[in-house]
């Protein structure tokens, strides 16, 4: 007999599954490759002793407290948990767990693509050709702004952050400027990087970085205001989270060439876009595939059960976000 029930909201790749069904857990799944509702999330988890759930479920107090007082334990399928109520989590002793490290490379890969996507016209090119319009070479077709040796502004130099810029400088010979909470000395030798102050850093970069977990501190923290302080020149990237730009603001920016563009995979009403940014030529739109390789997202779902198993069985979880609860 399974000793354990959990639900999960949506299939992650397969090997997490198995390994969930290898240490004999009762799952139910929602097998539709959609995001669940608030009220199928409450049915599914109803009697439930785990979950697993996705960036695009909002996990709050009515849910967990529709779980009952079994549930023991929320396993984010992500690094971020800005979806999790962690106050309410932590109020009702339920350890909440995420995936760090896995997608760390894979994220910062998917930066780099993005940057010298939106500099060098990669995604206006491929459109061009594709519509026949390509008549051959031509000298002041489609010029873009080099990236080595350019200055790269990264906000927020955590795991995610720093791989960007270790990539920027050893690749493309990029001087790279950063702005965080702390400062990063060793960072700084191996990378002969520059803390500066966010306002010096927005003034001074040809592009702009953003690494920043989504808290009520760094909503909007890219606005009009902020928007006004960089180069007319300069490009955004923005692989964290939405809400981390006012987008309606961005939309604005870039409709009147304020700087040059902006590369996002991430938006602040997700999946819906700011009115306006889907008709502009100098912005990429992904669809939130910063960490989406197979390899990664595979470890991140054996990550998720790793964390599961450990917290089903009254343990301390590896990622536990909100480890206060056991204290
Ligand atoms: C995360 O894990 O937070 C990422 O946004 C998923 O791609």
């Amino acid at each position: 007999m399974a000793k354990f029930k959990v639900f999960l909201t949506r299939r992650i790749p397969q090997p997490a599954i198995d390994k969930l069904l290898e240490n004999n857990i009762h799952l139910e799944l929602n097998e539709e490759d959609r995001v669940l509702t608030k009220e199928e999330i409450m049915e599914g988890v109803e009697g439930k002793d785990g979950l697993i759930c996705l960036l695009t479920d909002t996990i709050d107090s009515e849910i967990m407290d529709h779980a009952g007082s079994q549930l023991k334990i929320i396993a984010n399928y992500a690094v971020g948990y800005n979806n999790i109520d962690i106050p309410a989590a932590n109020a009702r002793k339920i350890p909440v767990t995420n995936t760090p490290g896995v997608l760390t490379d894979t994220t910062a890969d998917f930066t780099i693509a993005l940057l010298l996507a939106i500099a060098r016209k990669v995604v206006i090119s491929d459109k061009y050709t594709r519509e026949g319009k390509f008549k051959g070479w031509g000298p002041l077709l489609q010029l873009g702004t080099d990236v080595f040796g350019k200055t790269l502004g990264i906000i927020g130099c955590g795991r995610i952050g720093s791989a960007v810029a270790r990539r920027a400088a050893k690749g493309f010979d990029m001087k790279i400027l950063y702005y965080d909470t702390k400062s990063f000395p060793e960072l700084e030798k191996e990378l002969d990087m520059e803390f500066c102050s966010f306002d010096s850093l927005l003034k001074s970069s040809d592009f702009i970085s953003l690494h920043v977990p989504l808290t009520k501190n760094t909503k909007h923290l890219i606005g009009k205001k902020e928007i006004t302080k960089m180069r007319s020149t300069a490009f955004l990237i923005n692989t964290s989270r939405g809400p981390v730009i006012d987008e309606r603001a961005l939309v604005e920016a870039l409709k009147e060439n304020r700087i040059a563009g902006a590369a996002l995979d991430v938006y602040e009403n997700e999946p819906e876009l700011a009115p306006g940014l889907n008709d502009l030529e100098n912005v990429i739109l992904a669809a939130h595939i910063a960490s989406a390789s197979i390899e990664t997202r595979t470890k991140m779902g054996l990550i998720a059960v790793e964390n599961l198993l450990v917290g089903l069985e009254g343990k301390i979880p590896p990622n536990c976000i909100n480890s206060v609860i056991y204290k």
